[in-house]
């Protein structure tokens, strides 16, 4: 039987499989038939200090292989994350990861001493240095290495949790963002975020996303997620986490080749909540049937051509 067990930093999660920020909600409230506990982890939407209602609609849209979304980082903030969802975390059989987002410096600062403060089943949190659908914050930082490296530096002083740093595709070199969360203090990197992509309606001569502007996921970005992934790899040397378009196991060994230690489904859980636990089984049977007694042994196993 292969091992799946997957180390990031000090943590040890069960697998390399987990959902990624926004597609599977705070994971509280999920059909029956969902076994989170198959999963290595659960990454929450991004929790904002106030809550927050979000972009008004439309703002999701089918695009041919994937979807724009434009959500505006629609939460309960952070108080109420704390009340109401953090004790349900307690039953879970799986790890979970709070993804941070936030306008300010001080409001990611504020937003994670308050999980801080208590005691809790969190292992790690996403800094969502990335959003491309908010007007401040998010992508803003995430296209600076330098606002990127003090934002991190800052938030390493308040915790010795898993401190990942979620990283936008939006940029015209991805490895100088990574560098200088690397050398603040990150952990991991995850990679990416969504693309930023438009629509429009022939019909009304609107776009398609009440914002205009949108975020472009799925299938149709998994090449330019690997592309980055791949650059990633060569620049750092701590683990990034796989995001974008992936669907099936052959997605999730592409991109451990290309250099990813774990990855995270997206898109995919809102055509099936179930895609990842689907996913870690393939995983398995690909692994056994190949006879690879650690799923690591893939990780950065690409064969450049001569
Ligand atoms: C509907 C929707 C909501 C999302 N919300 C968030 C979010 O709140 N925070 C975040 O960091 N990423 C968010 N994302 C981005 C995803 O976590 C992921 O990085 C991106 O969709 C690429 O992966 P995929 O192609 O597998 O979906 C969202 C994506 C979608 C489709």
């Amino acid at each position: 039987m292969t091992d799946l067990t997957c180390k990031i930093g000090s943590i040890e999660f069960k697998n390399p499989i987990f959902t990624a920020s926004g597609t599977f909600g705070y994971g509280n409230d999920l059909p029956e038939f969902v076994d989170v506990s198959k999963l290595g982890a659960i990454v929450t939407k991004s929790i904002t200090y106030e809550p927050r209602i979000g972009n008004p609609p439309p703002r999701i849209v089918e695009t041919p292989s994937g979807m724009l979304n434009s959500i505006g980082l629609a939460n309960i903030g952070v108080k109420r994350f704390i009340k109401d969802i953090i004790p349900i975390y307690k039953n879970f059989d799986t790890k979970i990861i709070v993804n941070i987002a936030s306008s300010t410096n001080n409001e990611y600062v504020k937003v994670l001493k308050e999980i801080e403060s208590i005691s809790s089943d969190i292992i790690g949190y996403e800094i969502n240095i990335s959003c491309p659908n908010v007007e401040h914050g998010g992508m803003e930082l995430g296209v600076d290495a330098e606002l990127s490296s003090n934002l991190i530096t800052e938030l390493r002083k308040h915790t010795e949790k898993l401190l990942i740093v979620k990283l936008t595709p939006n940029v015209t070199d991805i490895t100088k963002i990574a560098k200088a969360v690397e050398s603040a203090g990150a952990d991991a990197i995850s990679a990416i975020n969504t693309i930023v992509g438009m629509g429009i309606d022939i019909k009304t001569h609107k776009p398609a996303i009440y914002k205009t502007y949108a975020g472009l996921s799925g299938p149709a970005i998994k090449p330019i997620a690997l592309a980055m992934v791949h650059k990633i790899s060569k620049a750092v040397s701590i683990p990034i986490i796989g995001i974008g378009g992936i669907v099936n196991f052959e997605n999730v060994v592409e991109f451990l080749l290309a250099g990813a230690t774990a990855v995270q489904i997206g898109t995919a859980n809102l055509r099936n909540p179930n895609a990842g636990m689907i996913i870690v089984d393939e995983l398995n049977n690909y692994l056994d049937d190949s006879r690879i007694m650690h799923y690591s042994e893939l990780i950065g196993k690409l064969k450049l051509y001569e």
